[in-house]
């Protein structure tokens, strides 16, 4: 036998340190953290109802941010769609280009984007924390590449029926009419929360399956739970209207599935706040971070609204 040697790796469990106060999210002004140059700013902060809006770009912002530190991620990312296209809404030709955030760098270029983002939602997740991804064809192989590259461990991907989808103008491809939403875990160690019961009962004790499909009467429970002040129409011309904006039934439903009553929940491209929205009327924590301050004032409009109302059922329209 040779005298040599093996090396053994031993491989470190990583220790994780979980911050007592989930709203402690991001390091405070006094750490040292930052240099010069603070990556964000604080645009809203209302501690009574446990919601904050951060300006900024969100990979810095996050890199910034206590690890460990958020229950659940939802994260609505650019779809890089703005490339001079035409689309139709209200049965009219207009542009797709919704602004210069959802401009192609190239496939290479947005893949990695698309996995710093990732990196940094995944460093402040909690260990058994979980992300959502929505996405069409566009944008969605790359985020679960890219989620697979990073560690993460895919639960589901719920396609997402949208009934009334704009029809292709073109006529030379059928009608877009779907979304995905991937929903992964911290990584494969983590020991994820479902709510299985809530999720069967509210599909009329059936298991639930991953196609989505919200009729009409949602909606208009929707509209007569949640925009009690007027309908949703209404409501989105008063305040504006952000060009991706999601509905509010897709996030009820996420946020019922996968968290608990006083949870963190971030969302990292946060537009106009469909997400604390949701996270207000079902009693969550919530903070939001974009880089355009239109969109976050129309945020703070929606969730100072939302904080007025009282907080939705839980049971009501899920399926
Ligand atoms: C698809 S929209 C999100 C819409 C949102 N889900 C809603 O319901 O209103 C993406 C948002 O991400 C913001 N954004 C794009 N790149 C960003 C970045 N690097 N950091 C922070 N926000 C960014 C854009 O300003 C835009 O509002």
């Amino acid at each position: 036998m040779s005298g040599k040697r093996i090396k053994k790796t031993v491989k470190k469990e990583i220790e994780y340190t979980v911050s007592g106060e989930p709203l402690d999210f991001y390091i405070s002004e006094e750490t040292v953290g930052y240099g010069t140059q603070k990556p964000y700013s604080l645009y809203y902060d209302n501690p009574s109802h446990s919601v904050k809006l951060l300006k900024g770009d969100c990979i810095k912002t996050l890199n910034q941010a206590r690890e460990n530190s958020v229950d659940m991620i939802f994260a609505d990312p650019p779809y890089f769609l703005s490339n001079g296209g035409i689309t139709c809404h209200a049965g009219k030709m207009v542009s797709v280009n919704k602004g210069k955030w959802d401009k192609s760098k190239g496939l290479e270029e947005d893949h990695e984007f698309n996995r710093e983002w990732l990196k940094a939602c995944q460093r402040v997740l909690r260990p058994n924390g979980t992300i959502w991804v929505s996405g069409t064809t566009h944008v969605i192989y790359s985020v679960g590449f890219a989620m697979q590259q990073n560690g993460f461990k895919i639960l589901n991907d719920i396609v997402w029926y949208k009934r009334n989808a704009p029809p292709n103008l073109s006529c030379r491809y059928f009608t877009h009419s779907t979304e995905i939403v991937l929903w992964a875990a911290k990584n494969n160690k983590s020991k994820h929360y479902f709510n299985y019961p809530l999720m069967k009962e509210a599909n009329h004790g059936k298991q639930m399956r991953n196609l989505w499909h919200f009729n009409e009467a949602d909606e208009k429970q929707t509209a007569e739970n949640v925009w009690t002040i007027s309908a949703p129409l209404a409501d989105e011309k008063h305040f504006g209207k952000h060009p991706t904006q999601k509905p509010l039934e897709l996030l009820r439903r996420i946020i019922l599935a996968s968290t608990k009553d006083g949870d963190l929940i971030l969302d990292p491209f946060c537009g106009s706040s469909t997400t604390g929205v949701a996270a207000m009327l079902l009693n969550r924590k919530y903070v939001g971070i974009d880089s355009e301050e239109g969109y976050l004032e129309l945020s703070k409009k929606r969730i100072e609204e939302a904080i007025k109302k009282p907080s939705v059922s839980k049971l009501h329209k899920t399926a």
